[in-house]
């Protein structure tokens, strides 16, 4: 795949796509900013090859193709501006946000971060990004020269600012989602067994296709979070490998059993301890390990013991160890254990779906599409 450091970049427009879909803490305050971090690399190679402009795009959360205030990206480009002026990268200012007569709610408000970086507004606030429309993935590509994907984390999404621009503009990978295909495709190919895969978080829907193909390559999937309750709530049979918590932690912070009435009248925070101790029986015989998603309301301090145990017990295995998605990347932050696991990815969905053999559209728009010179967008259509 041909990646930003084959591009000519000098004196052109680098549309820069991005996934700051960062969490929130329940204040509502970015909770972990890792996803912006792993960014960093790629614009400061840019700016060091002196491009006229880089023009970011993120998606933040689920809009629905409509305009939600509380999803404007304001916060999230606040942070890069931190970030940005942590790293030196660029100085003094503040963000500076305008307004434009545009037709797409994305393009007619802009965030101006530093003289040469501009956040175009929350991508899905316009359907036509998850309808992967043509005509919006063009709106889009008229802002530009050349396109960038560093959204690994949402390479797995079929979405015009993933695939339907490769059509329009010359497209190569950033360093961030080259360095995840780096370390996760030795992982695809063969992974050392015992394979233990470790599910939880939300997302329940996306979920169970992945449970279920995870089970054709790993040993044992260990279920924990919403995940764990959400399909145990509608189970009829034990699903072969896949095993779930026997105790959760109710909201009263009591230890319950983890029975189907129980799920669905009262559903667990966090795994309980029994649950904790089979976990890590099953987790110490593992040489590799897939963690995605958190086994509880980790966000909660009454909430996060399972998350947090099972964190550091995957941290100390001698095993090829896989962390993925913003919530799970977080905990290893927070407990300062991230540089223990051999690798920490910003994409969860993106990194189970890979890791089970499925062809990611946006991988797979940019491998079509990288070296071949795209019929140009017509400037005349553009604005
Ligand atoms: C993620 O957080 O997994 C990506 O940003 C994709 O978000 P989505 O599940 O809302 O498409």
């Amino acid at each position: 795949m041909k990646t930003v450091r084959d591009a000519e970049v000098t004196g052109k427009k680098i549309l820069l796509r991005v996934d700051y879909n960062v969490p929130l803490d329940q204040s509502g305050a970015i909770a972990d900013d890792n996803r912006i971090v792993e960014t960093i690399p790629t614009i400061e190679w840019l700016l060091r090859h002196n491009v006229e402009q880089i023009i970011i795009l993120t998606h933040f959360a689920r809009p629905q193709g409509k305009v939600n205030e509380a999803m404007r990206l304001s916060p999230v480009v606040a942070r890069l501006s931190e970030v940005l002026k942590r790293k030196k990268l660029i100085s003094g200012g503040r963000v500076i946000s305008k307004s434009f007569e545009e037709k797409s709610p994305v393009l007619n408000r802009r965030y101006y971060v530093g003289r040469s970086i501009t956040v175009l507004e929350n991508l899905r606030f316009d359907s036509g990004e998850e309808e992967n429309s043509v005509s919006f993935a063009k709106k889009l590509a008229c802002c530009g020269d050349i396109y960038v994907n560093d959204a690994f984390a949402t390479s797995h999404r079929s979405h015009a600012s993933l695939v339907a621009i490769t059509k329009l503009l010359p497209s190569f990978a950033g360093l961030l989602l080259a360095d995840e295909l780096k370390h996760l495709t030795p992982v695809l190919k063969e992974q050392e067994k015992p394979f233990v895969a470790v599910i939880g978080g939300a997302k329940i829907k996306d979920k169970i296709p992945i449970i279920n193909l995870l089970r054709k390559k790993a040993d044992t999937v260990i279920l924990g979070g919403k995940t764990a309750n959400d399909y145990y709530a509608v189970l009829t049979e034990p699903v072969e490998k896949v095993v779930f918590p026997t105790d959760g932690v109710d909201e009263q912070g009591r230890i319950v059993k983890f029975t189907q009435d129980i799920v669905k009248k009262t559903p667990p925070m966090d795994i309980g301890p029994d649950t904790i101790v089979r976990y890590k029986t099953i987790l110490k015989q593992a040489k590799t390990v897939f963690w995605n998603g958190t086994l509880g309301v980790a966000e909660n301090k009454k909430f996060c013991h399972g998350s947090y145990e099972i964190a550091r017990f995957i941290a100390n295995l001698r095993a090829t160890t896989i962390a993925s998605g913003g919530d799970t990347a977080r905990i290893l932050d927070k407990l300062n254990i991230k540089e223990r696991y051999s690798f920490v990815s910003t994409g969860g969905g993106a990194a189970s779906e890979f890791l089970i053999g499925r062809s990611l559209p946006g991988l797979i728009a940019l491998e079509e599409n990288a070296g071949i010179k795209p019929e140009n967008v017509a400037r005349s259509t553009c604005q």
